[in-house]
């Protein structure tokens, strides 16, 4: 397991407090460094709160942001189930963010594959031409240790020569970043919260490498931000 930084707090609202004071302070270092804060987002339904709270927090220069995603379901972005409409609805809508700094994944051609690929494409023009380095990918864990939807036992864990793959929940198509982009981050940083999510937790942080989510060892830095619950199984010493 590489090395990384862990933090526990007692709960979701504690974990989203810090969650905003920390954006603000890499937006900050970034736009100051670079002149951008490019984000991957995570999906799902932990990070809701942190974005529906983001757009609420102070001293956030939305005008320097650009925001991807670190995957997406395969459905139009008006469907329920897509992360863009999720993200849009807690934090889009209420920011300043100019609509071109914005990079949803391209669902709507009907050929996963071909959609996965233009994604790339968008990737290395908004880094021009370079690779693509995040200065933070937020990810989410699955139970099963998926993260993002690089889901056990799935193709698109192998795939080291592209930037985007077609993943696979249950059959049903996905798309992801893949590990070689997201381990090229500046910081990545797994926001897990609640006690459904301790054993998984425990398993990726405590075992040899052999589930999705171990397999991100970014050149930056690794972050665990977790609530009680969530690391209710650490050992104590993994604690302190
Ligand atoms: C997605 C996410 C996925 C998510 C985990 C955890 O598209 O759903 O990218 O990797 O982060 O499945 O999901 P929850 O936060 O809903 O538990």
């Amino acid at each position: 397991m590489p090395a990384f930084q862990l933090e526990v707090h007692p709960d979701q609202d504690a974990l989203v407090d810090r969650g905003i004071q920390l954006w603000q302070i890499w937006a900050q270092q970034a736009i100051a460094d670079h002149g951008y804060f490019a984000v991957a987002l995570a999906g799902g339904s932990t990070p809701k709160q942190l974005y529906s709270q983001l757009a609420k927090a102070k001293d956030i220069d939305w005008s320097q942001i650009r925001l991807f995603w670190g995957d997406e379901r395969y459905v139009a972005s008006d469907h329920p189930d897509s992360n863009f409409r999720m993200t849009q609805d807690t934090l889009l809508k209420h920011v300043a963010i100019p609509t071109h700094q914005i990079y949803p994944w391209p669902t709507t051609s009907g050929d996963p594959a071909l959609d996965a690929k233009h994604y790339a494409a968008l990737l290395r023009t908004a880094f021009n031409g370079d690779q693509p380095q995040f200065d933070l990918v937020l990810l989410g864990i699955g139970t099963d240790g998926h993260t993002a939807s690089l889901f056990p036992e799935t193709e698109a864990l192998l795939v080291t020569d592209d930037l985007t793959a077609v993943g696979s929940k249950s059959g049903e198509p996905r798309l992801t970043l893949t590990f070689p982009v997201i381990n090229q981050s500046h910081r990545v940083v797994f926001l897990v919260a609640g006690a459904s999510k301790a054993e998984i937790v425990k398993e990726v942080l405590t075992t040899e490498p052999h589930l999705p989510s171990q397999q991100v060892q970014p050149q930056g830095s690794l972050l665990w931000f977790l609530d009680k619950g969530a690391a209710a199984q650490l050992p104590l010493q993994i604690q302190l």
